[in-house]
């Protein structure tokens, strides 16, 4: 039981007749200082129905509540401070992480439910943005996250393998580019292609026109256009498939929007059964004004489908097929009309399910405070920021610990793991611009940091050959320690937040301060000494290094044992 349960429980003995359990949970408080206690009750809210001052209430709920637990229970003004009994909190935390091992904090609140994770979700023959790198590992953490709590995620990798561009690109291709350049740098050149096309399009209106004419013969099953399609598409997906395996993230399916081409007409007809699709200037849409939102295109005049046609698929296709529990969308925060918009058809349509459609939306990276743009070839190569974070892992290593058994692959885990930490640790709606040397910083709120300190754990306990007894005493009573088991007892409420707010930096945030409190506690205190409490301090070393792991693993970052 977390310790804000002990309190309430407790409280409730005395005011069961006003409040439940949950409303008093809902009440406590965390008191700001150490000095206020651990958990603090404010009783304002019963002045009125108990018709007294609220001093007088708080002395009076104190007289009636049970204080085993306690190791004092104070009145301060209108707050009743209870400070926890650092003996059996411990002992209870440190049992319980010990027995349960990386199962600690993992609850069956999914019943199993399906939870289809839209992520990554990269456009073929264009590089991949920072921005599909964010949700590449905010996805890959979600997934982990919503696994811990009890749901069976599905990881979808929805490619932008269909749309006009490919039409610009046939263009430009037949124009500009020749086989030998493409098969010698493909996402290099293919760039190139369509960076040309945009420069030259701006002048010349007819290049637009041609593309969306060969698009058009895409759609329509053309053999050079799909033989052209299938090229560009295969040559990517090769490429992105190493910026995968750096980060060492699997797709559960790559069914992208090209895969919804036989599976938008039930869409169309659905709609116009239900009298929702309405012609405009020549092209078929669904009217949102009730909502204050644009207007959803759903075919345009030349009968070619559009992004949300192929999101609605989507969702019709992972409604019948996963019958989820939520279906989740990790895309920037510039596609949040579209997933309104998405969502507001759904529930014209009538689906109550278009309440269980959430977009999990990012900030933007930008480049001295200016967006990336690939129009403009403006981008920052990802295989080349996690090779570099690697290579300066590796140069950290020789210089601090050159006799390390596998360097490499220590190098690969604390190199890719900066990169994924610094994308995580702050809250996903901010934005931030991109600078290599602060991605790959090793010192401060960094995943090497925690990682650091996961080795540091393992460190001590391979010197120590600590093993977990049954049945021995893990109760530590020192404030140091204290602010150590307060953090390990909050994981798996802090699991469960995270996967309310879809956000992993609540995550990266419990691995900050853990590594930070154990550091302090390991400064301040002899581990091995020698004494009756030894036993107690190495299980919460051993506490700590498990949900360190734990933490990073959430996160998806790997927990090296030396480094
Ligand atoms: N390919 C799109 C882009 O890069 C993102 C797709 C997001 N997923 C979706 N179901 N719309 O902008």
């Amino acid at each position: 039981m977390n310790e804000r349960n002990v309190v309430a429980t407790a409280l409730n003995q005395a005011l069961s007749e006003h409040l439940s359990v949950d409303d008093i949970l809902n009440l406590l408080e965390n008191p700001k200082t150490a000095q206020h206690g651990d958990v603090a009750f404010p009783v304002f809210s019963l002045a009125k129905v108990m018709r007294k001052a609220p001093q007088a209430i708080a002395a009076e709920i104190v007289e009636n509540i049970p204080t085993e637990a306690f190791e004092k229970v104070e009145v301060v003004g209108p707050y009743i401070n209870f400070f926890l009994d650092k003996r059996l909190v411990s002992n209870d935390t440190l049992q319980a992480i010990l027995k349960e091992d990386a199962n600690y904090g993992n609850t069956t609140i999914g019943e199993g439910r399906k939870v289809p994770i839209d992520m990554s979700s990269p456009n073929i023959a264009k590089p991949m943005s920072m921005g599909h790198l964010r949700s590449t590992v905010i996805g890959n953490s979600l997934a982990k996250i919503m696994d811990k709590i009890g749901y069976e995620s599905i990881r979808i990798n929805h490619l932008g393998d269909w749309g006009t561009q490919f039409g610009k690109l046939m263009v430009a291709y037949k124009k500009w580019g020749s086989e030998e350049a493409v098969k010698a740098a493909p996402i290099q050149e293919l760039l190139r292609l369509y960076v040309k096309f945009h420069e030259d399009a701006e002048t010349d209106s007819s290049l637009e026109d041609e593309g969306r004419a060969w698009f058009k013969k895409l759609e329509d099953g053309d053999e050079e256009a799909t033989n052209l399609w299938t090229w560009f598409r295969e040559e990517s997906l090769k490429e992105f498939q190493h910026v995968y395996d750096l980060l060492g993230i699997t797709f559960d399916s790559l069914n992208g929007e090209a895969f919804y081409n036989d599976k938008m007409q039930p869409v169309i007809d659905v709609l116009q059964e239900k009298n929702l699709l309405v012609s405009s200037q020549g092209a078929d849409i669904v009217d949102l004004e009730k909502y204050d939102l644009n207007p959803a295109l759903i075919r345009k005049s030349d009968g070619a489908t559009l992004y949300m046609t192929r999101d609605l698929a989507a969702a019709f296709y992972r409604k019948e097929n996963y019958d989820f529990a939520q279906s989740i969308y990790v895309v920037g925060n510039e596609q949040s009309i579209h997933f309104k918009q998405l969502k507001a058809v759904l529930n014209e349509l009538g689906f109550d399910w278009a309440n269980d459609i959430h977009h999990v939306p990012f900030g933007l990276i930008t480049k001295d405070g200016k967006k990336l743009s690939t129009r403009k070839g403006k981008i920052v190569l990802l295989e080349e920021v996690l090779n570099e974070a690697i290579s300066l892992a590796k140069a950290q290593i020789e210089a601090k610990n050159p006799d390390l058994a596998n360097k490499d692959q220590v190098a690969h885990q604390v190199g890719v793991g900066a990169v994924i930490f610094h994308d995580l640790k702050n809250d996903r709606l901010n934005n931030f611009d991109f600078s290599l040397e602060e991605v790959v910083r090793f010192e401060g709120e960094t995943g090497p940091y925690v990682q650091y300190t996961h080795t540091r754990c393992a460190s001590i306990l391979r010197k120590t050959n600590f093993e977990a007894q049954e049945g021995a005493d893990y109760s530590l009573g020192d404030t140091e320690s204290w602010e150590v088991i307060k953090l390990l007892q909050a994981f798996p409420a802090t699991v469960v937040r995270a996967s309310e707010k879809y956000e992993p930096s609540v995550i990266a945030k419990h691995a900050i301060q853990l590594a930070q409190a154990f550091n302090k506690y390991y400064a301040h205190t002899k581990i091995v000494n020698d004494d009756s409490e030894q036993q107690a301090r190495l299980a919460l070393v051993h506490a700590v290094k498990v949900v360190l792991k734990e933490d990073l693993r959430l996160l998806g970052l790997e927990a090296p044992e030396e480094m």
